[in-house]
């Protein structure tokens, strides 16, 4: 078959980790004789730096075309400590998920066996976990009215949802959660906010659909805490925008690295492949940036943009077999062993596939 991938690489290590991602993608594509076309395209500060936007037109047209798109990362400190910057390189992730109907984010957290000892949290807490979080993306405060009064000295974010929001979102969960253990966890803030009222009475109203999944609902600074204490006992959990952002970093350092953790966002148009990890500036260039979970994303591309189980199969099975055999970054690296670099390790992987 013959895919058409659209190659948002963006800025800092972004450039380093996809370029092992479509090196690994492309031996996947000879080995099962398929046909690749990247296409790349600009967003992010590199887009700013070349035309003064950050999701340029042209670069929406080629995602909108594309049958995936797969994205490295965003961010430039030079943004970061400058409050009056009236374009920022995250403005172009928020664009492009909105203008993409992106509005499922789903970020799964799992162990790896060789790994089990990288985790900040004890062995016994984390065996077995496999959760994933299905976060809202184009929803909530984010995306609500902002802005300043009384001269500047006050300022507010409006968080606001609507009843189809969370259906659209709540199915996704529902329908994941039939696929896996059957359990599905909806976190919110009902006992404070009415945006999470509405989620849960939604949410609850959609059960008879769906008898057979044992919805829990838990509140999010409980969540936060069950996490670290049992990660193990989650499976689905569906969550706002600004909540998930937050759960889903702190869920991620679980299996050791967040340089593992791969992620998808889906919606109404092209669905985008990304590691959940950031632009890493201090790295920029070093080649030291840990690709897997760049590489894991492209195999949850194959597998659900293109239903091509066997080929995100044998990327997992490499990927694996690469972190037994200590082929590893220097996040991964064990004390005085030999940290590999971003390209050996993406070379590593394509010898062994
Ligand atoms: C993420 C990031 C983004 C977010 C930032 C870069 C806007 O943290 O993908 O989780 O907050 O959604
Ligand atoms: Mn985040």
């Amino acid at each position: 078959m013959k895919y058409n991938i659209a190659l948002l690489a963006g800025d800092g290590i972004g450039p380093e980790v996809i370029n092992e991602a479509v090196k690994v993608s492309d031996a996947i594509a000879k080995k099962f004789n398929h046909q690749i076309t990247w296409t790349p395209a600009l967003t992010g500060a590199c887009a700013i730096d070349a035309v003064g936007v950050p999701y340029p037109d042209d670069t929406h047209d080629i995602c909108m075309a594309a049958d995936a798109v797969l994205f490295g990362a965003i961010g430039h400190p030079k943004y970061d400590n400058d409050p009056s910057a009236t374009v920022r390189p995250e403005q172009g992730l928020l664009l492009m998920r909105k203008k993409l109907g992106l509005f499922a984010n789903v970020r799964p957290t799992f162990t790896f066996p060789s790994l089990i000892d990288n985790s900040p949290l004890k062995k016994e807490r984390i065996e077995g976990t496999d959760l994933v979080f299905l976060r809202e993306l184009t929803g909530g405060i984010y995306f609500g009215d902002k802005g300043r009064l009384d001269g500047g000295e006050t300022a507010f974010d409006t968080c606001t949802y609507t009843r189809a929001e969370v259906q659209r979102l709540a199915k996704k969960g529902f329908e994941l959660a039939m696929t896996r253990t059957k359990k599905l966890c909806c976190v919110d803030k009902a006992n404070v906010l009415e945006t999470s009222r509405l989620w849960r009475e939604t949410v609850q109203a959609m059960e008879k659909d769906y008898p057979e999944v044992t919805v829990s609902y838990e509140f999010v600074d409980a969540v936060a805490m069950r996490l670290v204490q049992w990660p193990n006992s989650y499976d689905v959990l569906i969550t706002e925008n600004l909540f998930g952002d937050i759960l889903t970093d702190e869920a991620s350092v679980i299996s050791g690295s967040m340089g593992l953790m791969p992620s998808a966002s889906v919606g109404e148009h092209t669905s985008l492949y990304e590691p959940i990890h950031g632009s890493y500036p201090q790295a920029t260039g070093l080649n030291i940036a840990n690709p897997l979970a760049t590489v894991l994303s492209a195999a949850m591309m194959f597998e659900d943009a293109f239903g091509l189980k066997a080929e995100a199969e044998a990327i997992r099975n490499v990927v694996n077999k690469s972190l037994e055999h200590g082929i590893v970054t220097e996040d991964l690296v064990a004390k005085g062993a030999k940290a590999y670099s971003t390209s050996e390790v993406g070379d590593w992987l394509v010898a062994n596939l």
